[in-house]
């Protein structure tokens, strides 16, 4: 079966290498030397001032929430994993939806300032697919109102914009090292500021709320291990490798599949990091289709990302007629750091076949 995304593993010496440092320093979690050298060299490499090590993405949300105080409505994308809503949800926070831009997929500037109102305290957007808004016109609007930008990054790891890391833009931003990430740590994430207050009240959140021996706050454990780090150490060195090759398949992708079939337009003054590769197909009947002819040859497709968030059950909240059409027309396929030449025809083959 070839899925959607394969997890990278490293040559099992090299994680090993770093395995018998823990053993040498009995240092299993808590701040240990791997952890602060992954901090020091992802703040260096995602040119952040603070960079804090989390136990997952969704975590992450959670910290950057709560360590802004943010309640009442948060202005949001309704194009996302779940996680985004999650998040805004469990911290007890009101998600309003601003719909996307239908070739970029990410939320329009026009939409936030459409939806803003005097009672949307903060905005929490995601750059979906590694993909970008316009950056800094939402940070004028942020700033307009005096609110805080979230921005979720979870798949936008290496991505730089206008010559700039993404992460250095909005208030604070978090990101994703899950197993099926373009960089990963098995599990882990990331809440990324250049506000030096935030950063210290994010890493106290992180530990129990607690700083030294002293309690100043209601916290959490969303501690990562001296594994986890060891495994991103490693990663990070094969980065630019993996990166290429996965140009190389988005490249050979484009090449194979045309109309009706529909890309994504990236930004462009954006450096991809080929995170996904998503197609937009004319109709879901096609999308089931499709599917289904991929699934029958053992290749197996993911809807990422269904359903529009705006229409889960228990959020209803207003339309958003752009997601909720893409949600139903959008469809990943597979994407890994190996993927070979014959499977992108094969797959891209089927697919084409059932516009013939
Ligand atoms: C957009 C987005 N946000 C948050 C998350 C949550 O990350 P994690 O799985 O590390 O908790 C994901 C996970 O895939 C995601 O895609």
């Amino acid at each position: 079966m070839i899925y959607v995304t394969k997890s990278f593993l490293p040559d099992l010496k090299e994680y090993v290498s770093y395995l018998e440092r823990i053993w040498q320093t009995n240092h299993l979690t808590n701040d240990g030397p791997l952890l602060l050298e992954l901090e020091k060299k992802l703040a260096e490499y995602l040119e952040v001032d603070h960079f804090i090590f989390v136990t997952n993405g969704t975590i992450a949300l959670q910290l950057a929430i709560k360590a802004l105080n943010l309640s009442g409505d948060v202005l949001t994308t309704p194009f996302s994993y779940c996680a985004t809503t999650n998040a805004l949800i469990w911290e007890k926070c009101n998600p309003i939806f601003a719909d996307i831009d239908p070739q970029t997929l990410t939320v329009t500037s026009q939409e936030i300032r459409n939806k803003i109102t005097p009672s949307t305290n903060g905005i929490l957007t995601t750059h979906v697919y590694g993909n970008a808004g316009d950056l800094e016109e939402q940070e004028k609007i942020a700033k307009d109102y005096n609110i805080p930008l979230i921005y979720d990054g979870a798949h936008a790891f290496g991505v730089r914009v206008k010559n700039k890391s993404i992460f250095s833009f909005g208030t604070v931003s978090t990101c994703s090292f899950h197993a099926t990430k373009i960089f990963h740590t098995i599990e882990g994430g990331a809440v990324m500021t250049n506000n030096a207050e935030l950063a210290s009240k994010i890493k106290g959140l992180r530990s129990f709320g607690h700083k030294e021996d002293d309690y100043f706050d209601i916290g959490i454990n969303g501690k990562n291990s001296e594994f986890h780090a060891a495994m991103g150490l490693v990663n990070l060195s094969h980065f630019p490798s993996i990166r290429a090759h996965r140009k190389w398949a988005v490249t050979r992708y484009d090449e194979l599949i045309c109309s009706p079939v529909r890309k994504v337009q990236f930004q462009d003054n954006l450096e991809r990091n080929y995170s996904y590769y998503p197609i937009i197909l004319p109709s879901e009947s096609d999308l089931f289709h499709v599917t289904n002819h991929l699934l029958a040859e053992g290749i197996k497709p993911r809807r990422y990302f269904y359903p529009s968030l705006n229409t889960i059950q228990i959020i209803q909240g207003e339309p958003c007629p752009i997601s909720e059409d893409i949600a139903k027309r959008v469809l990943c396929l597979p994407l890994s750091a190996d993927i070979q030449e014959e499977d992108i025809t094969r797959i891209s083959s089927i697919l084409m076949s059932h516009f013939q």
